[in-house]
């Protein structure tokens, strides 16, 4: 077993999580005198990827974004040179808090596609951990209070050292094996939201009448998502949901557009019931049809109409009644616990 002298950590992070995990890493990789540096994926050249030495230990963390790993991630991995390099790979997940216990996210393909593609490049995967950290995904559900945040925050230290440990000693450690069946059972959906799902999350973002303008959301993109659109930031379909922009916008401003959705589906439904009965004079039992036409549907009408909304925001009555209709903007579904004020500023 090789003691491990030296260990270069690259993270992506939308709310800070993965973040977390990486500054752990290399607190715990400093009392045993190993040398760390910490990348963010965000803000790196790949070409620093050119220059690992042989015998340093690589170390992969991201979120999981709909049982993957995000695109940004994933194109990073892409870019990896061909090399030999031992590589841990880590993912942060949605953690729960029932009772005591921290409740798992899922994985999905996460580990499985990455670890293929760095395979084929020659590395050797010795590692495959994942860590529960709060669920950061306010689209989909209010955000976890501040007591739950700090529970999650301190089980999950105690797990990042006991897990260092048996990485830095040079030991392989493939926890997430234990979620493999339903990793696999889920994959499915993992292909669908990468494919296609993202696509319409990036446009549940708007900027209520609240919005001063101050461009931080459209600086701080780690992806360069956003534009100025009319004086007004506009989400562009490469957004890939890390939730940054949301948390830290100061006039809490962003918001997600769940009345859109609602509408953008239902006119879907009725105009997919239409054309399938009147116009092709199909059977509704054809489900896959009917899937095409509703799928095609929606994402054309979600686009013209995120292009309406974003022209109505410009009138205070009508955009009030917008943001009425996202449940963002109620006090109950709250905002991500970003831990520290200094998170605000700084680059995950
Ligand atoms: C768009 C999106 C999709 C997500 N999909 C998953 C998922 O498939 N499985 C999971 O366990 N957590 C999922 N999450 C939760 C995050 O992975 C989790 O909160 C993570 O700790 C966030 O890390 P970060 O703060 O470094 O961005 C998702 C979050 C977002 C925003
Ligand atoms: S950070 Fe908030 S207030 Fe500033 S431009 Fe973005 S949405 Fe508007
Ligand atoms: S637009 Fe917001 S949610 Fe989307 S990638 Fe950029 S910071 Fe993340």
């Amino acid at each position: 077993m090789n003691e491990i002298k030296k260990i270069v950590i690259f993270y992506f992070s939308g709310t800070g999580n993965a973040r977390q995990i990486a500054v752990w890493l290399s607190e715990f990789a400093a009392k045993k005198s190993i040398d760390c540096q910490i990348f963010n994926i965000a803000t790196t050249d790949q070409n620093t990827l050119n220059s690992l030495s042989k015998n340093l230990l690589v170390i992969i963390i991201s979120p999981v974004h709909g049982f993957n790993f995000p695109k940004i991630t994933l194109n990073f991995i892409r870019h990896f040179p061909k090399g030999k390099n031992r590589i841990v790979l880590m993912n942060t997940r949605a953690g729960m808090k029932i009772a005591r216990f921290v409740t798992p996210g899922l994985s999905g393909i996460s580990f499985m596609l990455s670890s293929l593609i760095l395979r084929a490049k020659g590395y050797k995967i010795v590692g495959q951990i994942p860590f529960d950290m709060p669920s950061n995904w306010l689209s989909i559900h209010p955000a976890l209070n501040e007591n739950t945040v700090k529970f999650l925050y301190k089980k999950n230290y105690k797990r990042v050292e006991k897990h260092s440990n048996k990485i830095f000693s040079g030991k392989s450690d493939f926890l997430a094996r234990r979620d493999l069946v339903q990793d696999i059972l889920i994959s499915p959906i993992a292909f669908g939201y990468y494919l296609v799902g993202r696509f319409a999350f990036a446009k549940s973002f708007y900027a209520s009448v609240d919005c001063d303008n101050c461009g931080l959301c459209v600086k701080q993109c780690p992806v360069k998502a956003i534009k100025m659109a009319n004086e007004r930031p506009y989400w562009t379909f490469q957004c890939e949901s890390c939730m940054q922009c949301m948390n830290i916008c100061p006039k809490k401003a962003i918001e997600t557009a769940h009345g859109l959705f609602v509408a953008v589906s239902l006119i879907c439904s009725m105009l997919t019931t239409i054309i399938l009965h009147n116009i092709l004079k199909i059977s509704i039992q054809s489900l896959f049809i009917k899937l095409l036409i509703f799928g095609l549907l929606f994402f054309a009408l979600l686009w013209v109409f995120y292009k309406i909304q974003h022209l109505l925001l410009r009138n205070k009555f009508i955009g009030k009644i917008i943001t009425l209709a996202s449940l963002t903007h109620y006090k109950f579904w709250g905002r991500y616990y970003l831990r520290s004020k200094n998170q605000r500023q700084i680059k995950f």
